[in-house]
């Protein structure tokens, strides 16, 4: 019996290569952007690409500028062997793995994108600065590749809501699909940074996805029930320090008192910060029926 061999994906490793091996593929092109340390998370991505694309292109740049001053960007795992070979069993056509040289090359004059008021909210009031690197990396992806669609996780649901936003306000002609979290069995969110985790932190991180559930759960009784939901949760684990539970409406705007909304949390394990976000289907607490006589 043989067992089949995944080929490996064409690799490429500057803008001139990428612009080469991209001409010759078959479309509609899919991209998958990532910062590598590849987990079933972006395999599903992959997998979410391929199904709706005739060709795949993934990025594995861990971009600089997103990453502030005193954060992780020099211990970011970088896993490059492992991403390739997890590319080639998920059948990635192209693979753009440049340096940072290549993306932000010496001379150029420093034009970014501005995210907006939505830059620096939520998750942008805690890094600040970061959503303008995310923006600007991924312009410069749409740029470079000019996928058909492109893809990304809802795990970073702001993330999400900012690159479609930009997609449609600049009107950069790319579908952004995003595509819902992988969990583990006991609820938590997959991330790279999960591998810096200690195997308790790990065993308090559960609670994160535990506080969600709980606040989902609480939709029916309103929005201020499903905050406190949530913080009672969150209240019995005191190594996990918040830096946000925050419920908004599906656009990250102002929390709705009734209909869909969205519930997003962050919190620091030690050093490690941990993200994860619900839908949650908010209904007015019903009255109690007065007497009317
Ligand atoms: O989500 C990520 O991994 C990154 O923010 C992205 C979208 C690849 C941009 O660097």
């Amino acid at each position: 019996m043989t067992t089949a061999v995944p080929t490996a994906p064409a690799v490429a490793e500057s803008v001139v290569e990428l612009r080469r091996l991209v001409a010759a593929l078959p479309g509609p092109v899919a991209l998958v952007p990532t910062m590598g340390a590849l987990h079933e998370g972006h395999r599903t991505l992959v997998r979410a690409a391929r199904e709706r694309a005739g060709s795949v292109v993934v990025s594995v740049f861990v971009n600089p500028t997103q990453f502030g001053p005193g954060e992780d960007f020099d211990r970011y795992p970088r896993t490059w062997d492992a991403d390739l070979a997890a590319l080639a069993e998920e059948r990635a056509d192209v693979v753009f793995h440049p340096p940072v040289e290549e993306v932000y090359p010496a001379g150029a004059l420093g034009v970014t994108v501005d995210p907006g008021p939505l830059g620096s909210v939520i998750e942008g009031s805690v890094r600040p600065g970061h959503f303008a690197g995310v923006l600007t990396v991924v312009a410069k992806l749409f740029g470079l590749v000019r996928p058909d669609l492109a893809l990304f996780g809802e795990k970073d649901y702001q993330q999400l809501t900012l690159i479609r936003a930009m997609a449609r306000e600049l009107a950069l002609g790319v579908e952004v699909v995003g595509v819902p979290t992988v969990r583990e069995d006991d609820g938590m969110a997959l991330s790279s940074r999960n591998r810096y985790l200690s195997p308790e932190q790990r065993a308090t991180a559960a609670a994160v996805s535990a506080a969600l559930r709980a606040g989902a759960a609480a939709g029916p009784q309103g929005p201020d029930a499903v905050l406190a939901a949530a913080r009672a949760v969150l209240a019995d684990h005191p190594g996990l320090l918040q830096d946000y539970l925050q419920l908004t409406d599906l656009d990250l705007g102002p929390a709705p008192t009734a209909g869909p909304a969205r519930l997003l949390v962050a919190v620091r394990a030690g050093s490690t910060r941990l993200l994860d976000n619900t839908h949650v289907d908010l209904h007015r607490p019903t009255q109690p029926t007065g007497d009317a006589r």
